[in-house]
This record gives C-alpha cells, structure tokens and sequence, in this order.
C-alpha cells in the first residue's frame, strides 16, 4: 500500500516559504511514464531570492551552538526514519529504482545525517608552537559561508544529505538545486525539516527544468561561498570554470569508470557476490557501479559462469513491485546510451553471455558481455546501465595498467587472497577510493571521493565536515606590557 502522500509536495521552498511557481514541469515515473506531480519551475529572480535569504540568516547562523545544530541533524535524522517507507516510495517513484534499493537509500542517506550530527562537535582546531615566547598560535575552524548543493537524479536522498548535513552542521546555510528528474525526495525532506523546527532560511530547495541557468547562477553568485555538486566531469569541470569568478570552494564528485579486478587467487564466490552489488546497484546507475571487469585468463570461464548464472536471475520491473530488483532506467538518453554501448562492444568482437536486449520502454535486460576488445566505447566511457562487461588479462602488471588506463579515478575494486598482493595493487590504483575483497564501499563514516577528473574534495567522514570549514589562523603577541 502507497503511503507517500502527505510527504509529496509540487512546491519550492525558499525562506520558509512553500513557493507554487507560474510555470510547473512534470516529474515522470520512469516505470511507467505517468507524471507522479507538478513542480514549481522556478526563475533564476526566485534563485537570488533563495540566496539573498540564505545569506541573511547567515547572519545568526553561524553563530549558532554547536548542540543547537547537532539537535537540528537529530531530529531530522530521525523524522527521516520514522518515514523510511514513505521517503523510499517517494524515492522509487521519482527515480524508477527498486523499492528494496530505496529502502536502503533512506538508510544510508540517514546515516550521513546522523554522522554530521555527531562531528559537528569535532571541529577541532589545533595550537601551533610559535618561534618564540612573544607569541602564541592557534587555529579555529569556522563555517565558510552559505552554500550551493547541486544533486543528481540516481541518488535522490543520500547525495543530498551528504551535501546538506555537514553544511548545515559546520553552520552553514544551504540552497539545494535536486535534479528535475528527482525534486520530490529533496522537497519532502524540506518538509521533515520544516517539521524538525529548522530556523527559517538555514535551507532552501530551488526547483526547476533550466540546469544551466540556475548552475551559473549558483555558481557565479558573489554570496555563495561554496559549491557542492555531484554529477558529470563535462557538467562539474564547467561549474569549477564559473566559479573561479570568486574563488568558491569546491567539492565536486563526477563520472568513473570503475574497474573490477579478479586475480586468479580470488574467492570467486565473493568476487561475484561483491560483483552483483557494485554493478547492479540502481540498475548500474551509480558513479561508482563496475564499468570495466578485468578477469585474470585462468579464472575468466569459471567467473563469467558465475556471474552470468546471478545476472541472469535478477527480476526486472516496476521497483514498486515486489521482488523486483532492477527498475527501469531514468530515461530515454540512458537507455540509447546502454544500446549503443553493446552495440558498439558487439560490433567489435564482444560475446553477449546473458541480456543484450531492450525489454519494453526504459527497461534494459541485465546483460554480461564477455571478451570485450579494449577500443569499445565501455573501456571508456562509462556507460551508467546494468551491464557487465568483461576484459581478460595474464599478469599482475597488465591489470594493473589496464585498472588506471583512464581518466577517472573514482573507485576500484579487486579480489585476491594473497594479502601482499592486496597492498601491492591497493597501493597501485589510482582512485579515491579502493574495494579489496569488497563491492561495498559506501559509508558515511568514510571519505568519499575521486582523484584525476572524478573529481575533488571528499564527502563523507571526518573531511567531509572539513569541506564546510575554513581554517583561521590567530596570531596573540604577547611582547609589551
Ligand atoms: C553516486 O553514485 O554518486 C554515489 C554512490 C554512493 O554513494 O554509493
């Protein structure tokens, strides 16, 4: 039974104020092409308006006590509980996913919120020795202002409290730009902290179609003073661009193209089991899901068995059904982006193990491709869908090289039970982050984040409050009477 509606809302949120917009978009289930709501599509005038707001509470938020806010993050972390299965339909609804992965979204979104709760009290400076006794030296942390969240469509929820909950615990208040394909998790959880008793104007949600306009305006404003996004490298190196007009801070979380590695040593039961989860996860539809498997030649039939014996039995439907593991993909753009990929791998040698077909309308049959030629357009790009590709390799050396032969370096994964090679390669990698033995990596306790042009900044962990934060130095003379 739905129980989503007293959370689902079509309206803005700029400074306490519920805004119906003169003009609305429809926001569609990509499961079945309905239009779930209206939502306000708002100007670029009622963005400065959420900005000028936002800089004025600015005022007395920062100085705001540090268990005020902490208080603030608990209440919502818990109302988000209280309505875990209204937020994850919500977030099914929007987004297409199954309702087992949002169930777990509002999980590991939550988690954030409750992490940033409890750091916001370790912001800790340090003292300094000074050269000589005329001085004494300290540093002290201090919000940076107000921010700009810019959030994607394939994590409704958890991307935006990543964002908003260490913002607002380093007393920083916070304009969230949701994608237009998602606005309605970002306004529910608008609701929940209304409900939470949030002053007014610490947190603003600006909806509406036109990306580029309201990404320059946020990126470009003089009184924004850091910029959050996550999304594409072509998106995330254009916002860097626009916001060197003021030097914003910067945390920026992009594209991969996250190599698997499976040595000959690995469990390949485990391989496959971490393999199912940092694959298929929101149908493929993550930043960090497997885009390239490299299988040592010796293991490589026995893997591709496996996994394709697993791929095989996933359920694929409506995410509001049960049982159902894989939902659609967010839209047609997606979907011809996952054709044209297997297209483009088949055309040049590869082997379809399983999959390899549209199923009707965005739903995308969970595919295995096997020995696919290291020219496909899947070695580099990253193809955002629920398929496996698999390349061979024979040494150590060359998997290594074949892992960082890109221009991403989000995340990487590999399975080995040599514990000397588990350091070698983890060493070896170049990402931000590294699963040895492990497909699940997310966690809000642990710093999230790329190297190379996956990105900049961390999310997430004791850095991700940090990120909020600028450091002021406190020089005290003490020459003089
Ligand atoms: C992403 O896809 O951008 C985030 C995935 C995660 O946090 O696990």
């Amino acid at each position: 039974m739905m129980c989503t509606k007293e959370l689902i809302t079509g309206k803005a949120f700029i400074n306490g104020q519920w805004i119906s917009g003169t003009e609305t978009f429809d926001v569609v289930n990509p499961a079945t092409g309905g239009v779930v709501q209206k939502v306000a599509n708002l100007t670029i005038p009622q963005v400065r308006e959420a900005v000028e707001a936002a800089h004025h509470s600015w005022v007395s938020f920062k100085k705001s006590d540090v268990a005020e806010r902490a208080e603030m993050l608990e209440d919502w972390y818990k109302l988000m509980l209280a309505h875990k299965r209204e937020l994850a339909e919500i977030i099914t609804l929007e987004s297409g996913k199954s309702l087992t992965d949002s169930l777990g979204e509002v999980d590991y979104g939550a988690s954030f919120v409750l992490w940033f709760a409890e750091e916001s009290k370790r912001a800790y400076g340090e003292t300094v020795p000074a050269a000589t006794q005329a001085n004494r030296i300290v540093t002290i942390k201090q919000g940076v202002g107000v921010v700009a969240a810019i959030a994607p469509w394939n994590f409704p929820l958890a991307m935006v409290t990543r964002k908003v909950a260490p913002a607002i615990a380093a007393g920083c208040p916070v304009i969230l730009r949701p994608a237009s394909q998602t606005p309605l998790t970002s306004l529910a959880l608008a609701i929940l902290a209304e409900r939470a008793g949030w002053p007014v104007g610490v947190f603003h949600v600006v909806t509406g179609t036109d990306a580029s306009a309201m990404g320059y305006e946020l990126s470009t404003h003089p009184l924004i003073r850091k910029l959050s996004f996550t999304g594409s490298t072509a998106v995330g190196k254009l916002l860097m661009k626009q916001s060197a007009t003021q030097v914003k801070k910067l945390s920026l979380e992009l594209g991969g193209n996250a190599p698997f590695i499976v040595f000959e040593d690995a469990d390949l039961d485990a391989a496959v089991e971490g393999a199912m989860f940092a694959k298929f996860r929101n149908a493929g539809q993550t930043c960090v899901a497997v885009n390239r498997f490299l299988v040592a030649d010796v293991v490589f039939d026995a893997f591709a068995s496996r996994l394709t014996t697993a791929v095989a039995s996933l359920k694929v439907g409506n995410g509001l059904d049960d049982g159902v593991q894989i939902g659609p993909l967010i839209n047609r753009k997606g979907r011809d982006k996952v054709e044209k990929h297997i297209a483009d791998a088949v055309d040049k040698g590869a082997r379809v193990l399983t999959g390899g077909k549209v199923i009707k309308d965005l739903y995308y049959e969970p595919t295995v491709l096997a020995d696919v030629p290291a020219d496909a357009l899947i070695a580099r790009e990253e193809t955002f869908g629920p398929v496996a590709s698999l390349f061979r390799f024979k040494t150590e050396e060359e998997a290594i090289r074949m892992a960082n032969d890109t221009e991403f370096g989000l995340v990487a994964y590999f399975y080995s039970n040599d514990v000397r090679r588990c350091w070698r390669v983890a060493e070896a990698i170049e990402a931000g982050m590294v699963g040895v033995n492990e497909g699940r990596i997310s966690f809000a306790g642990a710093p999230f984040g790329g190297i190379k042009e996956s990105g900049i900044g961390r999310e997430g962990g004791r850095v991700g409050l940090e990120e909020y934060l600028e450091v002021k130095y406190i020089n005290f003379g003490l020459a003089g009477s």
